[in-house]
């Protein structure tokens, strides 16, 4: 399978670990091990963890684990859920099943270069479903209808989007949903960054309770800020899972007794972790609103949900050149919207702690004073 180089990717492991001011981040500050001990009330943990052996476990996962999964849906049975290595393991393994040489996908764009790189790899043909600004960043239901096609196997979504933002509302994902079922294809939603919204009303349900071919993919990295655990799940109806169980024997058989160990008990507190962390994105969020109408050659589509913001930026350069000399000249990180296609945006991630992303906000207004 050829597959394109994932951009976002390659960019963060090249520069993320020697920067100061990491405003690249995506996940809302993740907990260390000892502050989620205590934030769930298990600094006994490993008093009971440390006697087990340490066998397969589960395969699917643990029953509690997919239980409290389950649970953050209106209508999700825990035997339709599986943990996977991150979302990412998830989104792979739903192309990985569904999938063929010749098919159809439809997929938002700009968005986790993921979503359309692997199903190109797999042999689909891709159509993007452009997300513009002047749209708010939002997919054009004409445009989708333009799209599909006699061999449209799967519409792709990402909601909240990342890197815009950007939430698709519930009339919106339901007419979504009605044309794929129009057409029998499934509809994917890479839902990392559920649960996190700048308005408290805006609050959308998950593809899976409205569509019976809606493929819901989670992660702990995000809104949960359990990152360091690499996991995330995937859920769907009963044959769709079966087909993702069947491929998974191949690629993850189980995963790590510890670390579903600590995310089951990350599931009575799912509230309280979505109230913490809503509160830090959007104290954040107000922050870089004030930076931004401050800074005469930024501006942006303001985010709804999530973590991330596309910012436009009034440069004569690249994004990729800006962030370069950003990072030489005050050790500040950002990504550059080249890795999603367009230069003309720079990403910003504001889950971080509030004192760094005050600090980085510093360095980059220094930096283009002085352009
Ligand atoms: C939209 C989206 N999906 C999936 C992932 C991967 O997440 P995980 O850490 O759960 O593998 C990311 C990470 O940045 C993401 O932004």
């Amino acid at each position: 399978m050829k597959v394109d180089e994932f951009l976002v990717e390659r960019w963060m492991n090249e520069y993320e670990h020697n920067v100061e001011y990491n405003l690249a981040e995506t996940c809302v500050d993740p907990f260390t091990l000892f502050g989620f001990l205590n934030f769930v009330g298990r600094q006994d943990f490993f008093d009971d963890f440390k006697h087990k052996q340490l066998t397969y476990g589960h395969i699917e996962g643990t029953p509690k684990l997919r239980e409290g999964i389950a649970d953050m849906y209106r209508d999700v049975d825990p035997k339709n859920v599986l943990v996977t290595g991150g979302a990412i393991e998830a989104n792979f393994n739903s192309f990985y099943s569904v999938v063929e040489p010749g098919d159809t996908v439809i997929s938002v764009a700009p968005t986790y270069q993921q979503l359309f790189s692997v199903p190109k790899g797999f042999g689909a043909n891709i159509k993007i479903l452009d997300l513009k600004p002047e749209n708010g960043w939002l997919p054009d239901i004409e445009q989708l209808k333009e799209h599909v096609d006699g061999k449209t196997k799967m519409i792709v979504l990402n909601n909240p989007n990342n890197p815009c933002g950007s939430l698709i509302d519930e009339p919106t994902l339901r007419s979504i949903c009605e044309i794929a079922e129009d057409t029998d294809a499934y509809v994917h939603s890479d839902e990392a960054y559920r649960g996190l919204y700048i308005d408290p009303k805006d609050t959308v349900p998950s593809v899976v309770d409205i569509y019976d071919k809606g493929i819901a993919v989670g992660s702990f990295s995000k809104s949960f800020s359990l990152t360091g655990l690499r996991l995330g799940w995937i859920t769907s109806n009963e044959e769709t899972v079966h087909q993702f169980m069947l491929r998974r024997d191949y690629t993850t058989i189980s995963k790590s007794m510890l670390d579903e160990a600590l995310a089951a008990e990350a599931m009575p507190h799912i509230d309280r972790i979505l109230e913490r962390n809503n509160k830090i994105v959007r104290e954040n969020w107000q922050m870089l609103d004030d930076w931004i109408n401050n800074e005469p050659l930024l501006d942006w589509v303001k985010p709804t949900a999530g973590s991330v913001a596309f910012i436009k930026h009034h440069v004569d350069m690249k994004a990729s050149e800006l962030c370069l000399k950003l990072i030489y000249e005050k050790s500040t990180f950002l990504v550059p919207g080249d890795c999603f296609d367009l230069p003309g945006y720079l990403r910003i991630g504001y889950g971080n702690n509030k004192k760094l992303l005050e600090v980085g906000l510093k360095q980059v207004s220094e930096f283009l004073a002085n352009l």
